[in-house]
């Protein structure tokens, strides 16, 4: 069954300039994405993948395109709508955890609630931190977790204002099999629960298998693709 399409990406394209050079890392990137899907997205380092995620959630600028996301013009808007869309709409969670050091693991989930102005911000960060299993772990400080255990902190701080849309960098790159496979489940299971989009980037066999799409980059292009999304109705 067709869903709304939540995020447009047509002939996208992101250069840097290196020295003298232009270093053109995305070429003519198209594809849209249906609401509540999971699209794996794969290819070699240095192919694009983590460009092309930052370009989808507003944080770089295309060089040519647009990245229409819930129905914002990511590739134009003002900074300020950008970080009020990140912050309400979208999700992320990086290979490196990016937890904030200083702050406990409830602190840490509660981060995005209160920026939102979330009344319930404690209560809310207290069930989606039992939901990833470490209600035991509250007041642990990044460096008392383990890497599976601050990554289930990362994944708690990135549902908590529900969002819309889920952006994962390899988020099971730096975990073991075992741990990385129950990572894998409570993605999926708060896809499932929430009805949230998931963009993954990863090389994890577990993950692409799960996904309902997979998209190819090679070289900054969009190589393969297990949807076909050129007669989806852009709404
Ligand atoms: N800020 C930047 N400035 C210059 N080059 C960059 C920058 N970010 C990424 N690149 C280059 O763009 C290419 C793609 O990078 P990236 O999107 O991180 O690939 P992937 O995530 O697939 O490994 C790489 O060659 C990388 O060196
Ligand atoms: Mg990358």
């Amino acid at each position: 069954m067709t869903q709304p399409i939540i995020l447009s990406v047509d002939h996208l394209q992101k250069t840097f300039k290196s020295g003298a050079q232009n270093l053109s890392v995305l070429r003519d990137v198209s594809f849209a994405v249906e609401e509540g899907s999971a699209c794996a997205i794969v290819g070699p380092s240095g192919s694009g993948k983590t460009t092309l995620i930052a370009l989808c959630a507003g944080l770089e600028r295309p060089s040519g395109g647009s990245v229409f996301f819930n129905g914002v013009a990511m590739h134009s808007a003002p900074e300020e709508e950008l970080a009020r869309v990140r912050n309400q709409f979208v999700g992320f969670i990086f290979q490196s955890f990016h937890l904030l050091p200083s702050l406990t693991a409830l602190e840490n989930v509660m981060v995005p609630a209160e920026i939102r102005g979330e009344n319930h911000a404690r209560r809310r960060a207290m069930d989606f931190l039992a939901q990833v299993g470490l209600e035991s772990r509250l007041h642990h400080y990044p460096v008392q977790l383990s890497g599976g255990e601050q990554q289930r902190v990362a994944i708690a701080r990135a549902f908590i204002n529900r969002p819309k849309i889920l952006f994962a960098d390899e988020p099971t790159g730096n975990l073991d099999g075992e741990t990385g496979k129950e990572i894998v489940r409570l993605i999926f299971d708060l896809n499932a629960t929430n009805g949230t989009t998931l963009m993954l980037v990863t090389h994890d066999r577990e993950l692409t298998e799960q996904a309902t799409r997979v998209i190819g980059l090679k070289g900054g292009r969009l190589v393969s693709d297990t949807q076909e999304t050129t007669d989806v109705a852009q709404t």
